[in-house]
């Protein structure tokens, strides 16, 4: 069953020409975001968020040493800079281009830290002269790259790293699974309902005209029961090598079920590695963090264990899950 998500209206139009325009995209982006992260109330849960502050620490204080000069895209708080100051880095470049700049100045008086030089503006016009041996990041959002993580390190990497520099963390896998949700938390479509003998099929006929927001509920998760199959990432990048070009525009797998059970939708999660030991991620399996794990909806459908689960997503902007439509379809082995 795929899920439409084109639109004849003059905002979806409108919406249609920023994602091709790849320029005018970056721009939006960079309003909203640097809006977003002008709210204390994010840079609350994120540094409430103990996984995601625990492990970088760990990561900073193993990769930064004495003779590195660090940047630290979007520094937002200052935590990661003050952490990679407090690591014994030389100097460190933190650049935010919103407002919670000067907060975050303030921190570093409050602290005694003084080899943090601050930058407000936004990361592409940074010049560093002599360039880095560190890019510290976490520019991720809970679909792993809407937060324009590679376009914006890959800018930085090419301009400013240093040959053999480190970026921390470099290795970013993503994950788009189907998954059972319990029984009792599942929300089928209405046209799927047949309640006290009244068959509400003919409300499919308001299928297509439903917002991408339907399909994508805007929840941060949902209650997760068990993987249909064995996980496995559809796209994994290497901040240290990856380009542009390499960036997917569609993936297509399988999954084997492993059990009997029901496909309720795909979750979309990731998982960030510094180093073999140090990393962190968003699986619905996994202790919470503040990132959710959002829930692709498909119609619910029963599958028999053995039986095999073709995915297949358009992702004509890696970055904007909005922009994402997605098929699934079951079959025997
Ligand atoms: C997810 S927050 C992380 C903040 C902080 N590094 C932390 O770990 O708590 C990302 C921050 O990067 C900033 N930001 C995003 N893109 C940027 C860019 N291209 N240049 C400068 N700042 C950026 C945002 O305003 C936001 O404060």
């Amino acid at each position: 069953l795929s899920q439409p998500n084109t639109r004849g209206s003059l905002t979806e139009r409108v919406r249609d020409r920023l994602r091709q325009n790849e320029r005018l995209r970056g721009l939006v982006y960079a309003v909203r975001n640097r809006k977003l992260f002008a709210d204390l109330g994010q840079h609350d849960r994120m540094l409430a968020d103990s996984v995601r502050v625990d492990i970088y620490q760990a990561a900073i204080a193993k990769h930064v040493g004495p003779d590195d000069v660090v940047l630290d895209l979007g520094t937002g708080s200052g935590v990661l800079a003050f952490f990679a100051s407090r690591a014994g880095a030389k100097r460190v470049h933190a650049v935010e281009h919103g407002p919670m700049i000067e907060a975050a100045q303030a921190v570093a008086a409050d602290n005694g830290i003084d080899n943090v030089e601050f930058h407000r503006e936004h990361s592409r016009s940074l010049e560093v002269p002599g360039g880095v041996d560190v890019i510290l990041h976490e520019q991720i959002g809970e679909a792993l790259f809407d937060e324009r993580v590679i376009e914006n390190v890959v800018d930085l990497r090419d301009r400013l790293l240093k040959p053999g520099g480190r970026i921390l963390p470099a290795h970013l896998r993503l994950f788009i699974e189907p998954v059972q949700v319990p029984s009792h938390s599942r929300i089928p479509f209405a046209w799927q309902q047949e309640l006290h003998g009244i068959s509400f099929k003919a409300l499919e006929a308001l299928r297509d005209a439903q917002p991408p927001g339907y399909w994508q509920p805007r929840s941060r998760s949902f209650p997760f029961e068990a993987f249909v199959g064995r996980p496995e990432p559809v796209v994994a990048v290497d901040l240290h090598e990856v380009t542009l070009a390499d960036v997917p525009t569609s993936v297509s797998y399988s999954r084997t079920a492993l059990a009997d059970c029901s496909v309720d939708g795909l979750c979309v999660y990731f998982e960030a590695a510094f180093d073999n030991e140090h990393g962190f991620g968003s699986s619905p399996a996994d202790p919470p963090t503040h990132w959710g794990s959002p829930l692709l909806r498909i119609p619910i459908r029963d599958v028999k264990a053995g039986q095999i689960v073709d995915v297949s997503l358009a992702l004509p902007d890696i970055g904007n899950p909005r922009s994402w439509t997605w098929k699934v379809d079951i079959r025997d082995a």
